[in-house]
């Protein structure tokens, strides 16, 4: 095999599912109104603007309605508090997203905690987190998620491999380990988290089969790291200066491609790697939300 079919192809497997999800919808919208999302950003970062710009694009793709609520920089808390109040108790919006991160005024832990779990279409609230460690989950976090479905349609078997995740933010790290751990289809892998404070991390992912790196800090995984054969997934997405660009800056994950790529047999572009694939659960989380919306009370908080 050469190089090139190492390749997992994040774009290819998120146009799959975003025709998955439009044939979903168009059956749902048979019997209800189309799901509607709502995306919150808050200031003017030109990368969390593109990011939202993708998934507005990807709901109208999939035939589901969504508003974009752009905010100021310096919106109060309360503010942004109480329009979440509103649109948790609008019957006509199914999903509610806040693009992260917020500026430093705002405390994101509440802001995430508002929003009502049937509605926590990214997965991050305490409720839908919870879920997902008592094996019952609702709403998992997206990009987690977008993994899962690349290692199903690309690697073989996880049950009994190695699965080391690098990083143990609430929002990647720690439910993609959960994710890997549980006793379920595509998980019952043995699994490591690596952070900070971890030493020789090198000694961990020399073992590994499945390495994920969601740092967010470039060349953390080196090819010296890893074992012959494992699949590399990079959830990183860091800019580097690139004099030769016109942007001035490039794009590169946390692994260290070049080096890593002779030793992998699987790996994840960046970009073109998870990134899409964030983008393509968030469109399943949605339609999901939309069809739970008439559940009972006590299934729903
Ligand atoms: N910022 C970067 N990734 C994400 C995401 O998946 N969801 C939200 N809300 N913000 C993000």
């Amino acid at each position: 095999m050469n190089d090139n079919g190492k390749l997992i192809d994040g774009r290819e497997v998120s146009k799959t599912i975003l025709e998955e999800v439009s044939e979903d919808v168009a059956v749902f919208c048979r019997s209800h109104r189309p799901p509607h999302l709502v995306v919150v950003i808050v200031g003017d970062n030109p990368a969390s603007r593109s990011y939202v710009r993708g998934k507005v694009k990807a709901a109208k793709k999939c035939g589901i309605d969504s508003t974009l609520l752009e905010l100021p920089p310096d919106v109060s808390s309360d503010e942004l508090l109480s329009r979440i109040d509103e649109f948790n108790g609008d019957s006509s919006i199914d999903g509610i997203l806040v693009q992260l991160p917020l500026p430093g005024h705002i405390d994101q832990q509440d802001v995430i905690e508002r929003i009502s779990p049937s509605k926590d279409v990214d997965g991050f609230h305490p409720y839908n987190m919870g879920r997902l460690v008592a094996d019952k989950p609702v709403l998992v976090s997206c990009t987690p998620l977008g993994i899962m479905e690349l290692l199903s349609r690309y690697s073989g078997e996880t049950a009994g491999k190695r699965a080391v995740v690098i990083g143990r933010s609430s929002i990647v790290g720690t439910p993609m380990a959960l994710l890997l751990a549980r006793k379920h289809e595509g998980g019952d892998a043995t699994v490591t988290i690596c952070h900070s404070r971890s030493e020789d991390i090198a000694s961990v992912t020399a073992e590994a089969d499945i390495i994920i790196a969601a740092v967010g800090r470039a060349g953390t995984v080196t090819g010296d790291m890893v074992k012959e054969g494992a699949v590399v997934i990079d959830v990183g997405i860091n800019r580097v200066d690139d004099p030769n660009s016109k942007k001035g800056y490039r794009l590169v994950g946390d692994v260290d491609f070049e080096s890593v790529l002779p030793k992998a047999s699987l790996i994840t572009p960046v970009p073109g790697g998870v990134g899409p694939m964030t983008i393509a659960m968030l469109m399943r989380n949605t339609l999901a939300a939309a069809g739970w919306a008439g559940r009972s009370e006590d299934e729903v908080p």
